[in-house]
């Protein structure tokens, strides 16, 4: 009788420990707030922004880089000693060299060579390697190629994000803000919208609202570049794109973690007007906000204003992807912005105008609008 046994005992308690590790960070941390977004009382919608930049690496990617080791580890994919690659536009990696430091493993990231120094500097702080490539197209190869180079593993975010995270419950960002909303006026969100990077937050959204019977629908806001939206509208997965300036999000292909049929609305925000958005919202809520939260804001306001349109009440949730202070260079530097050829000034007073108007249907002569200030309960 032919037989063969690969047991390895050391190998198994080098798992099991490693999992532990990553179990035991996330046992130390708290989950991360809702804050209400303030917007006049009289409109009757409420705004909450799921604020992902206070996990321990600062970004929606520490959910992430935990589900991608634990499916990696728990599928026998990462061994002690094994050089742990990704491809990213930063701020997976950030979060990806903190759970590779955790468990003692050297970690590369493969990154256009525009990424902003701000993020290189988080993923060196953590630990971890940049390796730098001039065309963003080639950063997939790049990283399968050095993991086969150095016997590692490419964790592949692009490919397992979808899957990675248990879309049924278990901690994720969706069980997170059905719970944290349960006390609200309006428990069960209209809408709830995010952008896309790899597709993986959409993907566990989608699919828990779907499994949960909610009513909620899912908007996901593309920037200008980007293949998704428009792969979306035609149904052509092949489609591909320049790629976007706002790091993080909208991506030069349609990754095989982007799921379109989970998706009810999307939307193409013009960079400007995410730009201004990202600063407004820091200037409204007095947190420091990154670009792709512009992009969710800006989003989230036009799904808000369509259902002032019909009369609508309700709730709609958003999230803080990341904190500004990533983006002083970029975003926030007028200089920068201005070479860019783009002019967020026409956006940013269209969204200061309002919340300093009375709403449409108040009457006219009506007192100054009733502004809540964060973190207040709606409807007092
Ligand atoms: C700053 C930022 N916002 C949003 C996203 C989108 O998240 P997801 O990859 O789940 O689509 C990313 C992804 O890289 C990101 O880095």
């Amino acid at each position: 009788m032919d037989s063969l046994d690969r047991c390895e005992p050391a190998g198994r308690a080098w798992i099991a420990e490693a999992i532990r590790k990553v179990e035991a960070d996330s046992n130390r941390s708290a989950d991360t707030h809702l804050h209400v977004f303030p917007l006049p009382r009289e409109w009757g919608i409420d705004l909450y922004l799921k604020d992902e930049s206070v996990h321990p690496t600062g970004s929606l990617k520490h959910r992430l880089a935990r589900s991608l080791f634990l499916y990696a580890l728990s599928s026998g994919w990462i061994t002690e000693g094994a050089t742990v690659i990704e491809a990213s536009s930063g701020s997976t990696a950030v979060s990806e060299a903190y759970f590779a430091r955790l468990l003692g493993l050297p970690f590369v990231a493969v990154m256009p060579r525009t990424t902003s120094p701000e993020k290189i500097a988080l993923i060196e702080f953590q630990g971890g390697r940049c390796h730098f490539v001039d065309d963003p197209s080639l950063i997939y190869a790049e990283a399968a190629r050095l993991a086969e180079q150095t016997g590692g593993h490419y964790l592949d975010q692009f490919t397992y994000a979808e899957r990675a995270t248990d879309w049924r419950a278990n901690n994720n960002i969706a069980a997170s803000i059905f719970e944290q909303l349960a006390l609200e006026p309006h428990p069960e969100p209209s809408w709830i919208v995010v952008s896309a990077g790899t597709g993986g937050t959409a993907a566990t959204i989608g699919r828990y609202v779907r499994y949960r019977r909610h009513q909620t629908r899912l908007a996901v806001v593309d920037p200008e570049g980007s293949a998704f939206y428009d792969s979306w509208v035609s149904g052509d997965p092949s489609l591909t794109a320049p790629g976007s300036r706002i790091e993080g999000i909208g991506r030069p292909r349609v990754e095989p973690s982007f799921l379109p049929a989970v998706i009810d609305r999307m939307y193409r925000v013009p960079d400007a007007a995410t730009i201004a958005c990202m600063r407004w919202t820091s200037e409204v809520t007095g947190r420091s906000v990154g670009g792709s939260t512009g992009t969710n804001v800006w989003g989230a306001l036009q799904i808000i204003k369509e259902m002032r349109e019909r009369g609508e009440t309700g709730s709609v949730v958003t999230l803080i992807c990341d904190g500004g202070e990533r983006y002083t260079h970029t975003y926030l530097s007028d200089d920068w912005v201005a070479g860019q050829g783009l002019d967020p000034a026409p956006h940013l007073a269209e969204l200061r105008a309002l919340l300093d108007r009375p709403a449409s249907t108040s009457a006219p002569g009506t007192p100054k609008t009733d502004v809540r200030p964060l973190g207040a309960r709606p409807h007092g």
